[in-house]
């Protein structure tokens, strides 16, 4: 059964007067007066512990928009066993259903509750309008729909047969449960890291950060409506060392779809590894992770393009964007310009509440993201090799405000230069323009990640030897753009060495991780 190739939900632009911005202000207005109580969803039931936490926006933290419910080990179990409990069922439904239920997902989303997943990102992880429109509608759309094709394209693959003999491929799922873990940062990840396994047959336990609960639950109610059979995806609130301690132990487990920090995927790593021999089959391990994603500028290079790839890619998202531009090499004949001209840019971004439309920034995630950016910059502000060219100032009054901040360094290996902040921290360090080599060696040794970076040149032998040399540097490479804004269908997104098992978040290659493939020969 084909699925053609489909085009990317476009993006709807939210200016003032239209109706997509009348409609959006009439949900947030909703969402924000009725306090919700968000329960977890196992075996399609909606299960409430009393644990009730609030949930309130990162740009004004004292208004309650509700409370998700707590779960414990036991709900963690009861998952697993939904999951598992489902699993006969859904691997045998025929692939034509599968793909009608995430089909009309995002056909719900595209057309009925479009604002209420921009809503709830919007107020439930402090993202305006735009960026909203871009995660919680399009790109959870496009996932939906560019998976089902690949996946679609993936089934007709067969080997081939010779007179006296049949030989075909089953496309199997994997044997067990699979579990998703989704990081606070973008909805889409929670629409994409469940999805993904499930509609190849899978069942899934997931989990989103706490952070991410208020817009997680709103697509699993659409899940729910498209026809999602229960069980097949039991979404659960819980800590990640309790959720560990019960999937990884457990014979059943067969893989898990992660993204978050390296940090927290490397001790999963270690826990799997140890527990491997209580395992029914070898799991399957996918985790996109940290960044330290970098712009390398070349003498040849037009300054205004520099100066808006890099103020574009360093603070839209806040900077809470896993492929945010983090470090910049800048040729030493148009430092001073572009500096100044980046400053300029920087300089007119107006911050506040993603409730305000016209406000670029908003507010970072929550207590401890801010604590973590703000100790970067105030170390910074005290070091000698470092010096706030702009931004710095750090309000927690109302909300998690980090203004804009761009570091000047004089150190390549300065801390800012090499660790994940994960905020709008971008730090700028100026090399000789005539050695363009010692640039392309500290991009490419300076950090232990490889996510995303950028060339930005008008020379054409500078722009092949970067992208010849920093083969190895990024999973995702731009030539003349910021390093961010990976579309589904178009820029297939991962990276390697400490940012992850690179299998292409969106394409075939994430979805042959989720399939374990029987080989059938019959002899005539
Ligand atoms: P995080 O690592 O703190 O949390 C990610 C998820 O793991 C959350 O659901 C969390 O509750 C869970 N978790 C934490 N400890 C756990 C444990 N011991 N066992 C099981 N689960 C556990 O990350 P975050 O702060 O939510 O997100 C930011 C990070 O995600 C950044 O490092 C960013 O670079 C990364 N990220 C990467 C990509 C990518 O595609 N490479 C995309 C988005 C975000
Ligand atoms: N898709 C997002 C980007 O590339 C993560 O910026």
């Amino acid at each position: 059964f084909a699925y053609p190739m489909p085009v990317n939900e476009p993006v709807l632009n939210y200016g003032p007067g239209s109706p997509e911005k009348a409609t959006l202000k009439k949900t947030l207005a909703e969402l924000k007066k009725k306090e919700a109580d968000i329960p977890m969803y196992i075996g399609g039931r909606a299960v409430r512990t009393g644990n009730r936490i609030a949930i309130t926006p990162p740009h004004e933290k004292d208004h309650v928009l509700g409370y998700f419910h707590e779960g414990d080990a036991k709900h963690v179990q009861q998952a697993i066993d939904a999951a598992l409990k489902a699993r006969a069922s859904w691997a045998e439904t025929s692939w034509e259903s599968r793909a009608a239920i995430f089909l009309k997902a995002a056909d719900l989303i595209a057309t009925k509750y479009r604002s209420y997943m921009n809503g709830t990102t919007m107020l439930g992880q402090s993202k305006n309008a735009y960026q909203a429109e871009i995660d919680a509608a399009c790109e959870i759309i496009d996932f939906l729909r560019f998976n089902v094709h690949f996946l679609s394209e993936i089934y007709k693959q067969q080997p081939i047969s010779s007179p006296g003999m049949h030989n075909r491929m089953e496309w199997r799922p994997l044997e067990g449960f699979v579990l998703a873990i989704t990081p606070f940062n973008f909805t889409a990840i929670g629409g994409n890291l469940p999805t993904a396994p499930a509609m190849c047959g899978n069942t899934v336990v997931w989990k989103p950060a706490h952070t991410q609960i208020y817009s997680a639950q709103m697509f699993m109610r659409i899940l729910q409506e498209a026809g999602l059979p229960d069980g097949v995806i039991n979404l659960i609130y819980v800590d990640g060392p309790t959720l560990g301690d019960v999937c990884f132990s457990h014979r059943d487990f067969a893989g898990v779809h992660f993204t978050g920090s390296t940090g927290v995927f490397n001790t999963m790593w270690a826990t799997i590894g140890a527990n491997i021999a209580q395992y029914r089959t070898y799991p399957r391990i996918v985790g996109e992770t940290g960044g330290k994603d970098f712009v390398l500028v070349h003498r040849s290079a037009d300054p205004d393009v520099v100066a808006t790839a890099l103020a574009r890619g360093a603070f839209e998202f806040q900077g809470q964007k896993c492929s945010a531009a983090s470090r910049a090499y800048l040729p030493s004949n148009i430092a001073e310009i572009v500096k100044r001209k980046l400053v300029d840019q920087v300089e007119q971004m107006k911050m506040g509440s993603v409730e305000d439309f016209s406000n670029f920034i908003n507010a970072v995630i929550d207590e401890r993201s801010y604590d973590k950016i703000k100790k970067y910059i105030d170390r910074a502000r005290k070091d000698r090799k470092a010096k706030i060219l702009v931004g710095g100032n750090c309000d927690k009054r109302k909300g998690y405000f980090v203004e804009p901040t761009v570091i000047e360094t004089t150190d390549p290996q300065y801390v800012t230069m090499c660790e994940e902040i994960f905020g709008p921290v971008l730090t700028i360090y100026t090399y000789d323009a005539n050695n363009f080599e010692k640039a392309l060696n500290l991009v490419d040794n300076t950090s232990p990640y490889a996510l995303t970076g950028s060339i930005i040149a008008r020379d054409r032998d500078a722009i092949e030897l970067a992208t010849s040399r920093l083969r190895n540097a990024a999973g995702n490479f731009y030539i003349n753009d910021k390093p961010t804004g990976a579309v589904v269908g178009q820029q297939p997104f991962g990276g390697a060495r400490a940012s992850g098992t690179n299998d292409k978040a969106g394409s075939m290659l994430n979805l042959y991780r989720w399939l374990s493939a029987r080989t059938i020969k019959e002899t005539y």
